[in-house]
């Protein structure tokens, strides 16, 4: 039967705006139809039957759906269609930054029980008085069938809705890290850190099959230290070793953050959820997630905290956030952290290694020893021993030579001198 588009706005139906109606006498309320418009097809229930008029609301998501606008007209026949045993639907990426994912597929559900759905169509929900569009991407059985209790639902990775028409984007351009070449062995010392880093999100992202177990493995880590300790190289670390792809946000971007922070982070995860598996690395997050004093901070604080949560939902990202302050952090983002790892000062042992990394295939005289250098050196981060290896080493090469021990305590001597305040008295 073919039927014109009406508006139904001027009925009661005002949500609606568009109707099918028939006086033909041959549908009940409740029959469930199939449209059929030059451009695709879709199911629809009729709603009501009020004096032989048969009135079947169809929203503009579903003329959308047809490809069909007010005076088209489309074809309706009465189905039988048969439940559905899975709905694969993808949901929008802004829908799941509210950290409601497991809810969310409940929610959809429910307000599709009872509904035909056909594949490749968009459904509208209404959640928290905004509409949302969920596609459905596959059905079992395939056809129109009718969404019930026993439909299981499975939702697919939200990048493939990122893209999806209609959404809001985050279209500021987010630079991908080339993979950095820092390794593990890179890292002098920090063996508790390294192993946390490596059981959670190296192992997490390298077994993508354990995602089931996700929820009891880490995935967001905020590392907390001294400057100079090796946060920034343990992050770079991570992405190497897992393969990952590797977002950074530093100092640079919260300050445009904070004309743009929404579609500043809303981009960042655009990206991250593009780039499956990826590490979003915040360094020095004090500098945008500290305790709230305006309006300003308390937008990019909320945004950072639906970040986080939706990253918890989602397979395949992974946060790393860096401070030396962290007494400054909101305490809602501290919460939301699954761990909160010290990295700290060097103790005479782990200077020893990282003088060891500093100097690997370096012209070194004997009577260096990476234990002196080490007890020659407290209180002083990998960045100064960094530092003073680079200084040894310049020395040396001006006298056209090998570095010698007289080169390294010069260099120290000159480092401890120049340096304002030794990194143990800064931190804190
Ligand atoms: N454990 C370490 N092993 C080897 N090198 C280290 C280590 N810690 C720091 N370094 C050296 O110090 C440099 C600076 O370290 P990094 O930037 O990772 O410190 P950070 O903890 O992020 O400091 P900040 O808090 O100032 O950002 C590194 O590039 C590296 O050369
Ligand atoms: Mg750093």
């Amino acid at each position: 039967m073919r039927l014109s588009v009406e508006d139904a706005t001027k009925e009661i139906y005002a949500n609606h705006k568009v109707i099918l109606k028939t006086n033909s006498g041959k549908f009940r309320a409740g029959d469930v139809l199939r449209i059929q418009s030059d451009n695709n097809v879709c199911g629809a229930t009729v709603h009501t039957v009020e004096n032989g008029d048969e009135k079947i609301l169809i929203d503009k998501y579903l003329c959308d759906n047809l490809g069909i606008k007010l005076g088209d007209v489309a074809d309706v026949e009465k189905i039988n269609p048969k439940y559905a045993d899975i709905v694969e639907i993808t949901v929008p990426e802004e829908f799941l930054m509210e950290g409601v994912e497991k809810n969310a597929i409940n929610i959809i559900k429910n307000r599709l029980s009872g509904k035909p759905v056909y594949k490749g169509n968009k459904e509208a929900i209404v959640i928290k008085k905004e509409v949302r569009l969920i596609q459905i991407n596959e059905t079992v059985p395939p056809g129109i069938v009718i969404s019930v209790n026993s439909t299981k639902f499975r939702s697919v990775a939200a990048k493939r809705v990122s893209k999806a028409e209609g959404l809001p984007q985050g279209d500021i351009e987010v630079p991908l890290i080339p993979t950095p070449k820092t390794s593990f062995s890179d890292i002098g010392g920090l063996e508790n850190v390294k192993q946390e880093l490596r059981e959670n999100i190296v192992d997490g992202i390298k077994n993508p099959e354990l995602s089931g177990i996700y929820d009891i493995l880490s995935k967001t880590i905020l590392l907390h230290g001294p400057p100079g300790t090796g946060k920034t190289l343990l992050a770079e670390a991570v992405a190497t070793e897992s393969g990952a792809k590797l977002i950074l946000t530093g100092t640079e971007t919260y300050s445009k953050w904070l004309g743009e922070s929404e579609e500043r982070i809303r981009s960042k995860f655009s990206k991250a959820i593009e780039n499956v598996p990826c590490i979003l690395f915040f360094d020095e997050i004090d500098a945008i997630a500290h305790v709230r004093d305006g309006r300003i901070t308390d937008t990019v604080v909320t945004q950072i905290i639906k970040a986080m949560d939706y990253v918890k939902n989602t397979d395949g990202i992974f946060i790393i956030a860096a401070t030396n302050r962290i007494d400054r952090i909101d305490p809602a983002i501290r919460r939301r952290f699954d761990s909160t790892i010290e990295v700290p000062l060097p103790n005479k042992k782990t200077r020893d290694t990282i003088f060891d990394v500093h100097l690997r295939n370096k012209p070194i005289e004997k009577d260096v020893t990476t234990k002196k250098l080490a007890s020659l050196t407290g209180d002083c981060s990998g960045s100064d021993i960094e530092t003073i290896c680079k200084k040894a080493i310049r020395k040396a090469m001006h006298e056209k030579g090998n570095v010698n021990m007289a080169h390294f305590e010069e260099a120290i001597k000159e480092h401890t001198h120049t340096t304002r305040e030794p990194a143990s008295v800064m931190y804190g």
